[in-house]
């Protein structure tokens, strides 16, 4: 990939750039808590983007997608967003540094990556890190990798329309190979656990369906949430976020709320102490209850949150079927990808299981991906 990125680089824009790379992500546990100041545990991956980047000495940048065979231009002055989709992860990471009072100039830029789109690997978390990391680096910010994070959540919200927790950008920036991060997302206290689960493997499977109005649904979760906290805060003045309830407070509140509103609330609650859960359990290396408890996630996921789909459905259950440990419908939902959790013993005839019989229910392939928890956004 970087050959070819070079490769292009110069053909375009002539002299050597400088590389720089960031990844996508897995989250074990903590789905739809950051935006509720809850915990998340997720870990950087080995697919990611790649991005060559000069300054070019102008106000205007250039940049061109490998993967889309796409070219943009805008100036970095303006608040004149792109037209492009894909662009406006880039111009909004531009932004947003501005906005902090960063300098960004105008640059020429090539880049590729790996991460599949729509998957619920945060493809565009890697982009907006890759570039964050990058300008800063190229125009000499100095802006701390926490800000950077938020630099990537701000263009989601502000560019692209999805009002996204911090975890995306967070993992795509602070993550370490071999290690889980748990984030408080209240108070951004962070934590490195060494997952290597001795006799287990972590594979994904991608159903490969994504529901057109994921972006507008996932705004209205957040929405839900906000309500239930709000009618909480009534009663209890110290809770800020979702996070910061009590389950006996939120049945306090039920019949002011909706019932809609009470069951995502009731789902938030739950998960944030399984992400606490889990940590203990790692730490014992009690893998059985990891495992159990991503198949209460997806119960929530699916039934309470409702954010899941007959596929990943399909594929969680004939994970329990078969005594897969552990398995749920990872990130933001409506399609994407299940994690699996699954014995060494048991990987072959689950993937193969699996990948016949979604083709058989469906008429289409799902993909699999084979983990690694890799490092966060560098320079190459
Ligand atoms: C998406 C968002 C994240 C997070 C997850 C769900 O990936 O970008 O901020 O809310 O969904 O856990």
């Amino acid at each position: 990939m970087k050959n070819k990125i070079l490769a292009k680089f110069a053909e375009l824009f002539g002299e050597v750039p400088a590389l720089y790379a960031a990844p996508g992500r897995i989250n074990l546990i903590g789905e739809h808590t950051d935006y509720n100041g809850g915990y998340v545990f997720p870990g950087a991956i080995n697919f990611g983007i790649i991005a060559a980047i000069k300054p070019n000495g102008s106000s205007v940048s250039r940049v061109f997608s490998i993967d889309l065979n796409d070219y943009v231009e805008f100036n970095v002055d303006e608040e004149i967003v792109p037209s492009q989709q894909w662009s406006r992860y880039i111009y909004g990471v531009c932004r947003e540094m501005i906005k902090r009072g960063g300098k960004v100039g105008g640059f020429d830029a090539v880049f590729a990556g790996d991460v599949p789109l729509g998957a619920g690997l945060s493809s565009s978390a890697a982009l907006e890190s890759c570039f964050a990391f990058a300008l800063n680096d190229l125009f000499g910010n100095k802006i701390d990798t926490f800000e950077l994070a938020r630099i990537g959540q701000s263009t989601e919200h502000n560019y692209c329309g999805v009002k996204c927790g911090i975890m995306d950008q967070f993992a795509s920036c602070f993550g370490k190979a071999g290690s889980l991060i748990r984030l408080n997302c209240k108070t951004g206290e962070y934590k490195y656990f060494p997952f290597n689960p001795e006799g287990y493997r972590l594979v994904l499977l991608d159903t490969c369906v994504k529901h057109v109005l994921a972006d507008s649904a996932y705004n209205k979760r957040r929405e839900s949430c906000e309500r239930a906290a709000a009618a909480i805060r009534e009663n209890h003045p110290e809770v800020e976020f979702l996070s910061d309830s009590k389950r006996l407070w939120l049945d306090e509140v039920r019949d002011k709320i909706s019932e809609e509103d009470f069951i995502r609330a009731e789902y938030v609650i739950g998960e944030v102490q399984r992400v606490l859960d889990v940590c203990d359990a790692l730490e014992r290396g009690d893998y059985e209850t990891v495992g159990e408890m991503m198949y209460q996630t997806h119960f929530g996921l699916s039934r309470l949150y409702e954010v899941s789909c007959p596929e990943l459905d399909f594929l969680a259950r004939l994970a329990r079927k078969m005594d897969v440990t552990g398995s749920r419908v990872m990130g933001g939902g409506f399609g994407g990808c299940t994690i699996n959790l699954v014995r060494n013993e048991l990987y072959d005839a689950f993937v193969t299981a699996a990948a016949a019989k979604y083709r058989e229910q469906f008429g289409h392939d799902l993909k699999i991906y084979d983990v690694v928890i890799g490092d966060g956004a560098r320079k190459l």
